[in-house]
């Protein structure tokens, strides 16, 4: 009804708001003439600097103020006194302050600030931003997705042999999730029905952008978190394509799998040749 949208309208506003306001932050790390220096957290493939906390704590600042009834979720105060990763039908903010960090350190221009707004353990909002491109992404449940403003859609692709698909390594690495991406990775480019081709942008968030605009057609990833696809699960939805679970079954944001894609008929032949890891629920660092 009128009520609810009203309510998330304003929600979107602030989170456009705060989006941008997060973006300065990162954007000015970048324009200093030294790297972004990091310190690595379970391996040396799984870093953080100083611009990640500094965002999340901007960010959790700006939602707490301004709704202090709100629950919040963020990858770098996980676990703390402050947030568990939990999800419960009250209105959940939930965000990756940087996604992509390790291409924030490189300079490689695909890193995102992700914020998505879980109500009633829905989507509502989602929110990613490529600071590095000025790419606003976006999506109000019932609205469509946008790109700076322009309305986007999935390609609409139903063919394997014809699809562009988006995978990842995983930034941990641990190795049964890196060898089951790597199995996944290696069963789509040789089927006999090869793809067109396999990218990682390194970037969760934006790989899913990538299909929600219809420049590539799926996205598949074991072992990402709720934070990298909370706000990307709203995007595609509203740009008219599917999430799902790896196994082609209803999508679980605390499972830490996402097969994300432009056609159920596309996802049906991803799911036949990809083999399922399960992981355990809670986080194993
Ligand atoms: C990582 C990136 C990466 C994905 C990992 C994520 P971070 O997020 O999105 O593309 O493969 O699963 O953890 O650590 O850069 O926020
Ligand atoms: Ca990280
Ligand atoms: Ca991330
Ligand atoms: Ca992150």
């Amino acid at each position: 009804g009128g009520v609810v949208n009203t309510e998330f309208d304003e929600y979107y506003n602030f989170a456009l708001k705060i989006a941008r306001e997060g973006g300065k932050v990162a954007q000015t790390a970048l324009k200093q003439t030294e790297k972004p220096t990091f310190v690595e957290k379970t391996c040396s493939s799984d870093v953080v600097t100083k611009t990640d906390v500094e965002v999340e704590k901007l960010l959790f600042d700006r939602i707490r103020k301004m709704y202090p009834a709100h629950s919040l979720i963020g990858e770098e105060s996980v676990d703390t006194s402050e947030t568990a990763c939990k999800l419960t039908g009250n209105p959940t903010w939930i965000i990756d302050p940087i996604d992509g960090t390790s291409n924030f350190v490189h300079g490689f221009p695909f890193v995102a600030i992700s914020i998505g707004l879980w109500i009633d353990k829905k989507p509502a909002i989602g929110i990613i931003y490529n600071l590095i491109l000025d790419q606003m992404y976006s999506a109000c449940r019932g609205k469509g997705a946008t790109l700076n403003g322009e309305k986007i859609h999935v390609s609409g692709q139903t063919d394997l042999n014809k699809a562009f698909i988006m995978c990842e390594w995983g930034s941990q690495r641990v190795i049964e999730w890196a060898t089951s991406n790597r199995d996944n990775m290696f069963s789509l480019a040789t089927a006999p029905n090869q793809c067109h081709g396999l990218r990682s942008l390194g970037s969760s968030a934006l790989n899913i952008c990538m299909v929600a605009s219809g420049c590539a057609d799926a996205y598949y990833e074991t072992g990402l978190h709720c934070w990298d696809m909370a706000a990307g699960i709203l995007i595609i939805e509203e740009s008219g394509g599917v999430c799902m679970d790896i196994e082609g079954g209803e999508l679980d944001l605390m499972s830490r799998r996402l097969l994300c894609c432009s056609t159920p008929v596309l996802a049906k032949e991803i799911v036949k040749k990809t083999k399922p890891l399960s992981l355990k629920r809670d986080d194993e660092n």
